[in-house]
């Protein structure tokens, strides 16, 4: 068992956890907390969602978490606010009161979800747009009774917040000695769950090596990012490493900054710190309009662009993305650090090009030689994996192609950069008849397979669809930049 110590709503507690237990069974099963639910239990319905407030820099900053995906010696340390946690008394949180107010009360399973989700909304947003509210509400799926409803909901709380700010405000009262109380948690969880799991959390690299020392066989280590691909196969017993190394506590693999050529972004920068971050949004707007439609607020509040990319899952969204913009992979082991080209690192299906002692410490992107844009097609737009995704970087020199990089998610067994379509296009100008043809050449160089999200038919048309898109917005945009 590990030794955790950290605030519950009011209550600052210590306590004793194994490493695979999950925050939501903690909260159900050892707290008797049922306000917050299980429904899926593999982060796609949002019904577990509680606040997780983490401190950094001297603030504590509160981000909306699938409890069902976050492993419960990762309280340590943080304030874990659940929907028992929010009414004063027989006071409702004004989210509550307005949800009731304007009709936005879902079913019971959903209602505690939203619920959380929209009180994050507001802790870091008082005056949220209509789309920060959908974006919100993006990880909870079931709105049988209206999305409307909801919307009006929120629309009407930030009204009453504008008029009176600090009548009923969102953070209770409760929360402001939470600073000071965290500071007294101690050090990090390290400790094992009888013979079966050993859960490391190292704070530097030497640390880290020293954890390796410890789980000399690869084969005995589940490395985490975020865990929110590992974890369900943890918590249901289907993973038999002895050693869980936790990579978020390495403080230097955190930092996500401007280097002279691009961006520099540490392993443990979650998908929501990249898409708040306003670099990417400007230099590099293919990468926003990808981490904007994929999985979802709470999921991204904690899952890495590492962890996405070590994954090597042909559907990984990112993937094309840093395929066309020719991103780095830098890795780390105890021998030294090796930079990767993106296009080396992908090796076969789900298989990478690390070596069996190296993690991956970074990725950096070089500002992109062009314009860039990203597309994805699949059931829905969010908390859905693609059928299809793309991503696409082109620079033409007045009317004529120079240069053209474009790959796919979801047409092979690897993310995969496409070449007929700039062979064809390059030194061309950008014609109807030449977007035509780079689309046909694009589609018939892909192979797919056909499986439950589309028959291979379908994705090459995807394929088609997805080139004449690009394309198109580029002489839109274009041509509207020259009518300015
Ligand atoms: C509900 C839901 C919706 C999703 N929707 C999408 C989607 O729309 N698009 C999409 O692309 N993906 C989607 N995913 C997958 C998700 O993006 C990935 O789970 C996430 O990006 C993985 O990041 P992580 O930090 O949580 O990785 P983890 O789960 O921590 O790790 C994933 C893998 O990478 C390894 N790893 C992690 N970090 C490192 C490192 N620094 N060095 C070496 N190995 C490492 C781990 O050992 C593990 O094998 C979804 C997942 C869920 C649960
Ligand atoms: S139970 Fe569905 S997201 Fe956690
Ligand atoms: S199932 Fe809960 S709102 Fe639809």
């Amino acid at each position: 068992m590990i030794e955790i110590s950290f605030i519950l709503n009011r209550d600052f507690v210590t306590d004793q956890v194994p490493a695979d237990m999950s925050v939501l069974e903690y909260l159900r099963d050892v707290r008797g907390l049922t306000g917050t639910k299980e429904s899926c239990g593999e982060g796609d319905c949002g019904a577990c969602t509680i606040a997780v407030g983490t401190l950094k820099d001297g603030d504590v900053t509160y981000r909306a978490v699938n409890s069902c995906l976050l492993p419960a010696v990762r309280m340590h340390g943080r304030h874990i606010v659940t929907v028992e946690g929010l009414a004063d008394g027989d006071r409702l949180h004004p989210v509550q009161q307005s949800l009731l107010d304007h009709h936005g009360v879902q079913c019971g399973f959903c209602t505690p979800g939203m619920v959380m989700s929209l009180f994050c909304l507001f802790l870091n947003n008082p005056e949220p747009s209509a789309e920060d509210t959908a974006l919100a509400m993006d990880g909870t799926l079931c709105r049988c009774t209206g999305y409307a409803s909801i919307q009006r909901a929120a629309i009407n709380l930030t009204e009453v917040l504008r008029k009176t700010p600090t009548d009923r405000p969102i953070m209770p009262a409760y929360f402001a000695g939470v600073r000071k109380q965290l500071g007294h948690a101690g050090s990090a969880p390290t400790g094992s769950n009888g013979n079966a799991l050993r859960w490391h959390f190292p704070r530097s690299e030497a640390e880290l090596w020293q954890t390796f020392n410890l789980a000399k066989d690869p084969a005995d280590r589940l490395l985490l990012g975020g865990g929110t691909d590992t974890m369900v196969a943890l918590f249901d017993g289907h993973i038999s490493a002895k050693h869980a190394v936790d990579l978020t506590g390495i403080a230097q693999w955190n930092d996500l900054r401007e280097t002279q050529n691009g961006i520099h972004i540490g392993s443990g920068v979650t998908l929501s710190e990249l898409l708040q971050n306003k670099l990417i949004a400007t230099r590099f707007p293919a990468l926003h309009q990808c981490l904007r439609q994929m999985c979802s607020t709470q999921v991204r509040n904690t899952a890495t662009l590492a962890g996405n990319l070590c994954t090597a899952s042909p559907i990984s969204d990112t993937a094309p993305v840093l395929l066309v913009y020719e991103a780095t992979v830098i890795t780390a082991s105890r021998d030294g650090s090796r930079r990767l080209p993106i296009q080396d690192f992908f090796t076969s299906y789900r298989h990478t090009a690390l070596r069996s002692n190296e993690v991956v410490k970074a990725i950096e992107i070089p500002f992109a030689a062009g314009w860039s844009r990203f597309e994805k097609s699949g059931k829905r737009r969010t908390l859905d994996i693609a059928t299809v995704s793309s991503a696409i970087v082109l620079r033409a020199d007045g009317s004529n192609i120079t240069n053209l990089r474009l790959a796919f998610g979801g047409v092979a067994a690897m993310p995969f950069l496409s070449r007929e379509a700039a062979t064809y296009l390059v030194g061309k100008p950008l014609t109807e008849t030449a977007v035509e043809r780079a689309a046909s050449a694009a589609a018939d160089e892909v192979h797919p397979i056909s499986d439950v999200r589309g028959s291979a038919g379908f994705r090459r048309l995807l394929v088609r669809n997805h080139v004449i898109k690009h394309l198109r917005f580029f002489l839109d945009e274009r041509s509207s930049h020259v009518r300015k």
